[in-house]
């Protein structure tokens, strides 16, 4: 290799390099460079554990047992960080081993060569350049072994001096590349830590809801790459890269994270009218009770009249719990907060307040009255305003815009925009479908049971035929059971992200 050859497979070595980011490539990329530069036969790569006590074996290659297709499957193993293996002693001195035969090292050297994969696979070991991968501080991190140069006529040659700076300098660009590799992957699990943390740190505040977003996020990552394995239909051509699953995966946490600007008491609410209303209410009958056994004094009245007082006070409690109110418990609950009794100063009051009728009756979703409910849908545009501040990378720059269309329908129907069809992200549609189904299954939510599984199925199905959920995702999502990977899942405790 001339001076301009070799100046031009360091750059592209260099650029590779310093593009992958993903340490498992990174380690193979590293292996198939320097076979190509060093026209050697074989190529291993240790890196030093944490704790520096082992070497872990973490990428091989040999070229002529490829082409035979003998090489065995790769497997990661770790040795001890001792002196007496080859590797070891390179690890450990950050010195070059540049060995003519591996079968004649002195015996006074303190470094012996392991034949078992020679015995093991019929190959032969000849020469060996073990180089340590230091990087810009002279930390070593691990090491390189070369095995049986070429020579042009294929003969197996010892690694040459002149060669040998030239490797240790590739290892050293190496091992800068996996610092920053490992720096990228630091900061990704940082991230990825923080942004659980924060969104569970919302949940918190409602214990019903306690672990929601990530579920969503295992049910959204779970349709997305099941996504990526379709040939036909709608899905044919789309493929969700690693960044474009990561980024789902951070809108489905960060979702609801807008919540955390929801009222407590909106967000926690159990009933329509809360426990201390109904103590309220629970008082005042027995004040009617009490003003109708001084009032009335045929027994027999008065027995029936009491009985009907227990009977209305039964009727609110019963028409308080969540659900649908029907006109005629509408007209029921007005009935009986128009009827009037006597206090205790001779004044005349109705059995309920106003206010008490309007939150029995004003239903509009689960337990909300209408200005409850337009609180809680607020928490889009709180996630929209949250996460538009945050100055997410190039590969996550969609996020907000995914979170913030989780709740719109395709048609048209959701909110916080109204926006329809093809104008809502197919991640966001993936998110809606993630969300109801989590929803609808949760045995936590205040204002609901969790319903039964066929039953949960059957909505999704009606939400996708109704043109609010993409019939598409909900049709996969329950004909190719992904539900049921999902529900297993969860039940088993196995909800990684
Ligand atoms: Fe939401
Ligand atoms: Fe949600």
């Amino acid at each position: 290799m001339d001076y301009k050859e070799l100046v031009f497979a360091f750059n592209r070595i260099g650029i590779a390099l310093s593009s992958e980011t993903k340490l498992e490539n990174l380690f193979n990329l590293i292996v198939d460079e320097i076979i190509e530069f060093a026209d050697c036969d074989a190529c291993s790569l240790y890196i030093k554990d944490e704790k520096k006590t082992e070497l872990i074996f973490q990428a091989t290659k040999t070229v002529s047992l490829a082409r035979k297709g003998k090489e065995s499957v790769f497997r990661s193993f770790s040795v001890p960080l001792e002196m007496r293996s080859i590797a070891g002693y390179t690890a450990i001195t950050g010195d070059t081993v540049n060995i003519e035969d591996c079968y004649k090292i002195p015996e006074d050297k303190p470094y012996s060569f392991n034949k078992s994969y020679d015995e093991r696979t019929g190959y032969r070991t000849v020469s060996m350049l073990s180089v340590p991968m230091k990087d810009n501080e002279c930390n070593t991190l691990g090491v390189i072994q070369l095995i049986n140069q070429m020579d042009s006529a294929g003969n197996i040659v010892p690694f040459s001096k002149e060669f040998e700076a030239i490797i240790l300098s590739l290892a050293s660009q190496a091992a800068v590349a996996l610092s920053n590799a490992r720096l990228l992957e630091a900061n990704k699990n940082l991230y990825k830590a923080l942004v659980e943390a924060f969104s569970e740190a919302i949940e918190a505040r409602s214990p019903h809801t306690a672990g929601h977003s990530k579920r969503v996020a295992y049910i959204s990552r779970m349709i997305a790459e099941h996504i990526n394995h379709k040939d036909d239909g709608n899905f044919e051509n789309i493929f969700f890269s690693d960044e474009k699953l990561e980024e789902l995966k951070y809108a489905a946490l960060l979702h609801d994270v807008g919540k955390v600007a929801v009222p407590e008491n909106v967000l926690e609410k159990r009933n329509k009218l809360e426990e201390d209303d109904i103590a309220i209410i629970k008082n005042r009958f027995e004040v009617i009770k009490f003003s109708t056994d001084f009032h009335i004094h045929d027994e027999q009245l008065k027995k029936d009249f009491i009985e009907r007082i227990d009977d209305d006070l039964k009727f609110i409690l019963d028409k308080n719990l969540p659900g649908p109110c029907s006109d005629e418990d509408k007209a029921k609950i007005v009935e009986i907060g128009n009827k009037k009794f006597v206090g205790f100063q001779g004044e005349e009051h109705n059995y309920l307040e106003e206010e008490e009728i309007y939150m029995l009756t004003s239903f509009v979703k689960g337990n909300f009255s209408p200005e409850e409910w337009e609180k809680m849908k607020r928490h889009v545009n709180n996630t929209l305003d949250i996460l538009e501040t945050v100055p997410f990378t190039d590969e996550l720059k969609d996020i907000p815009r995914i979170a913030g269309a989780h709740h719109e329908m395709l048609d048209g129907s959701g909110y916080p925009f109204n926006v329809r069809g093809e104008e809502i992200m197919l991640q966001s549609r993936i998110l809606a479908v993630a969300d109801v189904f989590e929803a609808l299954t949760a045995s936590d939510r205040p204002y609901k049971k969790a319903i039964p599984v066929d039953k949960a199925r059957q909505i999704l199905g009606f939400m996708a035929k109704d043109g609010e959920l993409d019939k598409e995702i909900v049709d996969m999502f329950i004909n190719e059971n992904l539900y049921q990977i999902y529900l297993e899942a969860r039940d088993n405790g196995n909800i990684n992200v």
